[in-house]
């Protein structure tokens, strides 16, 4: 197969976290469409089939989820339709259009009780139903047959929509004292490198003479780990907000719907080395991130 150059993209869920961020550095490689909700939507299959027929394109990047962790609890059904039904129609029509899938994942597919970094060939265990659905997303998506990359990812974070980084700042306007979870271990890694990452890795795929050999499932966080304490820690370090005291508290003392994996910090070694890239530190992508607000 000759390299593919100027590809034309579908990009699913270019108003999520990672998707918003994906905008930029794809259309850096190729031509990028990006469907409303109200033209793909995940819970309407034959939505999804018309509108990767129409596209035709050369790859597709799925950043859409249903990723409430604890709402998933209460709503299995929706999870299971965009998490696992979803990709599986994706991965189907995409391998009938011979186009490139570019999958998420997730580190809630492991149940947490490793004590060293988890590699891609792991075995996977979910405690949640967010995790099961996730799992059940990849092996679709690998069960179709079509040229895909799943990319498996931890602790999300950017500067819109909702997440941890958000909450703690949100938190920290109403609160003298906060008490956060200390004994779950994993990597926060920003949408902005996430993206970034994800356009190299395509890029550098799609100029492979035999990129279907490099497919396949990888693991793609930032280096390092802390708690969620320790993530707050920073934060409040890093956005001044010296005046917040910070208390560790077992999980234990954090009751939530779903149960949480303890240690989910992903090695990403692999990615690393087949595609040449420069996995960041969590806390230089959190710099990073902070630079990018004071600038905007
Ligand atoms: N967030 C995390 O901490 C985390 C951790 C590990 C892995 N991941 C994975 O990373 C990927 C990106 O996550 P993210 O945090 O960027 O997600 P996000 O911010 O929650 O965004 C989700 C996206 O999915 C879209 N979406 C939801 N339901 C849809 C439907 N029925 N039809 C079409 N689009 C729909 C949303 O559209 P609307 O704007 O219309 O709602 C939004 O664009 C996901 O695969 C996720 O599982 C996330």
């Amino acid at each position: 197969m000759a390299p593919l150059a100027n590809p034309d993209i579908l990009l699913i869920g270019a108003t999520g976290q990672v998707g918003h961020e994906l905008r930029a550095p794809l259309a850096e490689i190729g031509d990028v469409t990006a469907p409303r909700r109200d033209g793909l939507d995940l819970t309407a299959p034959e939505t999804i089939q018309s509108a990767v027929r129409a596209a035709a394109p050369d790859v597709i990047v799925n950043a859409a989820a249903y990723t409430a962790v604890d709402d998933a609890e209460s709503e299995p059904d929706r999870a299971e339709a965009i998490n696992a039904k979803a990709p599986a129609v994706l991965a189907e029509t995409a391998a009938e259009v011979g186009a490139w899938l570019v999958h998420y994942s997730t580190d809630y597919v492991f149940d947490g009780t490793a004590t060293a970094p988890y590699v891609e060939r792991d075995a996977t265990n979910p405690i949640n139903v967010y995790g099961r659905t996730k799992r059940a997303g990849e092996r679709a998506v690998q069960a179709a047959g079509g040229p895909h990359l799943i990319l498996r990812t931890s602790w999300v974070y950017s500067a819109r929509r909702s997440n941890f980084l958000l909450s703690m700042l949100g938190l920290a306007d109403e609160h003298d004292t906060l008490t956060i979870v200390d004994d779950q271990t994993g990597t926060p890694t920003s949408a902005a490198w996430i993206a970034e990452a994800t356009a190299a890795i395509l890029g550098r795929l799609l100029d492979m003479d035999t990129p279907t050999e490099a497919g396949g499932l990888y693991h793609l966080a930032a280096s390092g780990q802390t708690s969620w304490y320790g993530f707050a820690r920073a934060i409040f370090a890093q956005f001044g907000r010296d005046d917040v005291t910070v208390k560790p508290i077992p999980t234990e003392e954090y009751p939530t719907p779903a149960a949480r994996p303890a240690y989910t910090v992903l090695d990403s070694s692999e990615v690393r080395t087949t595609f040449d890239l420069d996995i960041s530190t969590w806390s230089e992508q959190l710099d990073g991130l902070r630079a990018r607000m004071r600038q905007a």
